[in-house]
Order: structure tokens, then sequence, then C-alpha cells
């Protein structure tokens, strides 16, 4: 591996690390504008490939999408002082186990990754009345999720893990086609010498009354979603339509695994 290419990947890791798993604030805090967003992002991640991502501590990632997070796409801990607590999910438990699980922690208390999204991304989302607890923010996620049904819609699709590649686009059309929208695929871009990416990530949006929408605007309105990072996964970008893409099923290497990374956490 070439120095700039490892250097890279410490600095994904590093990323994966402060920004979405864990509670320290390395963006500015927005206290000082109006917690006004547009969109909700529901995030799917690919367990196999965010453990690739991360060689931490994943065993046995699930093979299905399990949810990320319900992300507003505009602020970022809107209230410091209301605390997560998993008293008020409690009845929402196996849920949440099954499909919302912290996937590269996953001998580490599971309540850890629910604090930090609700901290970073519920306190904001909690603006709009269906979502202003935490019983209803998580709920809700859940029910999305369930709507959106990826799983059930992939698999019928013909749309499988293993070790074909797929075009992207075409994985792109199906999904446009069924929803009648497109989502945001995420991908880690290919490795050196490599000509496939690998699917890490699938977000739906929707609106403020919790419907399907694109996630790009519509034409002749500027974007300025993400200026602030506020949810971007270094490591995973936009997919790159003209190249196939992998969607593995089994972590096949640990090529990525740093060990700094555990030093890190140390
Ligand atoms: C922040 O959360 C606390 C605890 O739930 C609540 O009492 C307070 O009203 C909230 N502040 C804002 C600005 O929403
Ligand atoms: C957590 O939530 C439970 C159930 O709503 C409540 O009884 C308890 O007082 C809360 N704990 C804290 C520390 O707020
Ligand atoms: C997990 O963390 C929560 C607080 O976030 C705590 O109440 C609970 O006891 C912890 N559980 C374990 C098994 O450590
Ligand atoms: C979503 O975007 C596509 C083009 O990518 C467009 O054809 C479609 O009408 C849009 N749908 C909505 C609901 O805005
Ligand atoms: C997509 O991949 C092709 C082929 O490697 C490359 O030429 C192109 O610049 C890439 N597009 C983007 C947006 O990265």
């Amino acid at each position: 591996m070439k120095p700039a290419k490892l250097h890279y990947w410490i600095l994904g890791c590093f990323s994966i690390v402060s920004c979405c798993w864990c509670t320290s604030d390395q963006f500015p805090q927005s206290d000082s504008h109006p917690h006004t967003w547009k969109k909700l992002y529901l995030a799917h991640h690919w367990p196999v490939t965010v453990c690739k991502m991360s060689a931490n501590d994943c065993q046995d990632p699930p093979e299905y999408w399990t949810i990320h997070g319900l992300w507003p796409d505009k602020g970022e801990e809107c209230n410091r002082t209301w605390h997560f607590n998993v008293t008020e999910i409690k009845d929402l438990m196996s849920d949440m186990r099954r499909y919302w699980p912290d996937v590269i922690h996953s001998s580490l208390n599971r309540t850890q990754f629910w604090k930090h999204e609700w901290e970073k991304h519920g306190t904001c989302a909690a603006t709009l009345p269906i979502l202003d607890s935490q019983k209803k923010y998580f709920s809700k996620t859940l029910e999305l999720y369930q709507l959106v049904n990826l799983n059930g819609f992939l698999l019928k699709a013909g749309i499988k893990p293993g070790s074909t590649y797929y075009q992207m686009a075409a994985i792109k059309e199906v999904l446009t086609e069924f929803y009648g929208i497109t989502p945001k695929i995420q991908c880690l871009p290919p490795e050196e010498g490599e000509e496939a990416q690998t699917l890490g990530q699938i977000e739906f949006c929707f609106t403020k009354e919790l419907e399907l929408r694109n996630c790009t605007e519509p034409k002749g309105e500027s974007s300025r979603m993400h200026t602030n990072l506020q949810h971007v996964t270094e490591e995973l970008s936009v997919c790159n339509d003209t190249l196939p893409v992998y969607y593995p099923s089994q972590v096949k290497d640990r090529k990525w695994s740093l060990k700094s990374l555990k030093n890190f956490f140390n």
C-alpha cells in the first residue's frame, strides 16, 4: 500500500470514529442558526461493508440492510440538555436490536450508538411534532424502515449479495422505478488496481410530512446540503454510475484494518 493511500484510509477510519459512532463533536455548533431543515435522510447501511471499513470488533455482521440513522439535512446536536434515556424506548428494544444494531461495536454496550444518533440528529428532528420524543423518533424511524422494506425489495428484484458485480446504473434504475424517487447511494471507491466499487449505504429522503421524495433538490434550486458535513461518512462517497458495483456477502479480507485504530480507542 502506498503511503498516500494509507494516509487516505487513516483519515477515513478516523473520521468514521469521530463522525459516526462517537459523541465527540468535531463540527462547530450550529446553535446560532435556527434549526430549519427541509428533508430527512433515512440511511440504511450494509453491515458487511461497514465492517470492512472499520475492522473494529464486528462479529458476524447481519446480512441485511440495517438502519444507520434518520437525519435532518441541516443541524446537529440541537438540544444538548435533552439526554438519551434508553428506558424511553424499552418497548422498541427487540426491533432496535435487530434493525438498528451498532454494527462496528457489536460487543460493546449497544445503547451508545442510539445515544449518539439521538443526541446528534434526533434532537434536531424533534422540531417536528411527530418526532418530538425519543419514543417517537426511534419508533417512527423503525416504521419508515419497514415501510421502505429495502431488503424485501432488493431480494425481489434479484439483487443479492455475493460474488457477482452489478452495474451501478442498473441498480439505481430499478430502485427509482420501484420507489418513484431516487435514493442517494454511497459506495467505497475501488481499491487500487480494482475497478469495482463496494456498495455501502442507501439513503431515502422524506419530506416533513414523511413522504418519500428525491434526495436531490429540483433543478434550479440550489442545494446546500452537506456544507457542514453533518452526516457524511468520509470514506463513502456517492457511487460512480459508470463503475461496476460489488455487493459483498461477507467480510472477505481485513486489508483495511489498522492497528492504529485500536490504539485510538484505548
Ligand atoms: C431541550 O430539551 C429539554 C429537555 O427535554 C427541554 O426541556 C427544552 O425545552 C428543550 N429546549 C429546546 C430549545 O427545545
Ligand atoms: C428515563 O425515562 C423513564 C421513562 O420515561 C423515566 O421514568 C426516568 O425518570 C427517565 N430518566 C431520566 C434520568 O430522565
Ligand atoms: C449501557 O449504557 C446505559 C447508558 O447508556 C446504561 O444504563 C446500561 O446499564 C449499560 N448497560 C450495560 C450492559 O453496560
Ligand atoms: C425525482 O427525480 C427524477 C429525476 O431524477 C424526476 O424524474 C422525478 O420526477 C422526481 N420525482 C419527484 C417526486 O420529484
Ligand atoms: C467514474 O469513473 C470513471 C471511470 O473510472 C471516471 O473516469 C470518472 O471520472 C468517475 N466519475 C466520478 C464522478 O468520479
